[in-house]
């Protein structure tokens, strides 16, 4: 028997991943101690944090650790720190292509506004980029529990930086509250200015949220959209139309969108012809980079080939220039 081919050199594309959610947890906890910040024990001793949010109280204790994750980022080098260090994880694990989440809204007030927070995040990524080779650009995220018009702000805010580093246009949080429908007027400004439409979809809610994206954000991609396999004609329109899904397997199970990691859909999605681009999520909540996200899929009996096309197929989703494409496959 040979032995399985290591999965970090597979080069791959990475894009489905938080700013927030991206930081290593030992810098958490020496930026926790520097600030003179609690952590809980949960982010502390007893990390990674066992979430299993099945239910809505689950989700806010999700939420709570996230933004007492955010609380450490308090001056511009920590923010500096967050990126390289990401970057250089995902140089480890193979990324050539790193597509990177932030939500400013959620940093303005303590760095100088959302357009300065902006310019901090993309002058860190290409100072990350230059040093360590890997392609980096950046998704702004609106958060859907906010007013539709703080969307807009944020997608005019992206339609400014269109060719600047950031390349698409999300939409995060909880999907049970915030329907796409609402968030149409602000998707519409970010895809006039060429923006990639990845808002998160088919996670904490089934296919019809995943429509929806479809319908009224023209998604390009879906943050998730793994519970589109309830709806099989769903499911034969992301296949025919080649929308590729962000599948975050470990996040999935954290999250308790499904009990265990062998519950997720992956060769469901896969065998349906479904471009799929696995991704992490938030490591630092959930305990699993990216390869651990291929290595989950080994285990759904993935053969080395099937493995190496499913990073390929993150290669092709992604928003990487052509050459980066060309370069990577
Ligand atoms: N923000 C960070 N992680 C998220 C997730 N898994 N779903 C929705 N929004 C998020
Ligand atoms: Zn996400």
């Amino acid at each position: 028997m040979t032995a399985d081919r290591p999965l970090d050199p597979l080069p791959k594309a990475h894009l489905h991943l938080h700013f927030t959610g991206s930081m290593r947890h030992g810098t958490l906890v020496e930026l926790a101690d520097q600030h003179g910040i609690r952590l809980p024990d949960s982010l502390r001793e007893s990390w990674p944090p066992q979430l299993l949010a099945t239910d809505e109280k689950g989700w806010f204790r999700f939420q709570r650790l996230y933004d007492t994750a955010r609380s450490v980022l308090k001056t511009e080098e920590d923010v500096r720190r967050l990126v390289l260090e990401t970057v250089q994880d995902e140089a480890a694990e193979g990324s050539g292509w790193l597509e990177i989440q932030v939500d400013p809204s959620g940093y303005g007030t303590r760095f100088g506004g959302i357009t300065a927070f902006t310019d901090l995040v993309l002058d860190a990524v290409r100072d990350a980029s230059d040093r360590t080779g890997v392609g980096v650009a950046v998704i702004i995220a609106a958060n859907r529990i906010r007013h539709p018009l703080d969307a807009r702000t944020l997608a005019r805010l992206a339609a400014q930086y269109a060719d600047r580093g950031v390349v698409g246009f999300g939409l995060s949080n909880d999907e049970r509250r915030g329907e796409p429908y609402t968030f149409a007027r602000a998707f519409a400004i970010a895809e006039r200015a060429g923006l990639a439409s990845v808002p998160h979809g088919g996670e904490l809610m089934g296919p019809e949220s995943v429509t929806a994206c479809l319908d009224w954000l023209h998604a390009t991609r879906v943050g998730h959209g793994v519970r589109s396999v309830e709806d099989p004609a769903l499911l034969d329109r992301i296949a025919t139309q080649g929308v590729p899904l962000e599948v975050c397997p470990a996040s999935n199970v954290s999250l308790g969108v499904y009990p265990d990691p062998a519950a997720v859909p992956l060769r469901k999605l896969f065998e349906a012809g479904v471009q799929i681009a696995l991704g992490a999520d938030d490591p630092l909540l959930f305990g699993v980079r990216l390869t651990g996200q291929y290595r989950i899929a080994r285990w759904h009996g993935f053969t080395d080939e099937e493995l190496a096309e499913l990073a390929r197929m993150s290669i092709r989703a992604s928003c990487a220039p052509s050459d980066v494409k060309e370069r990577l496959l």
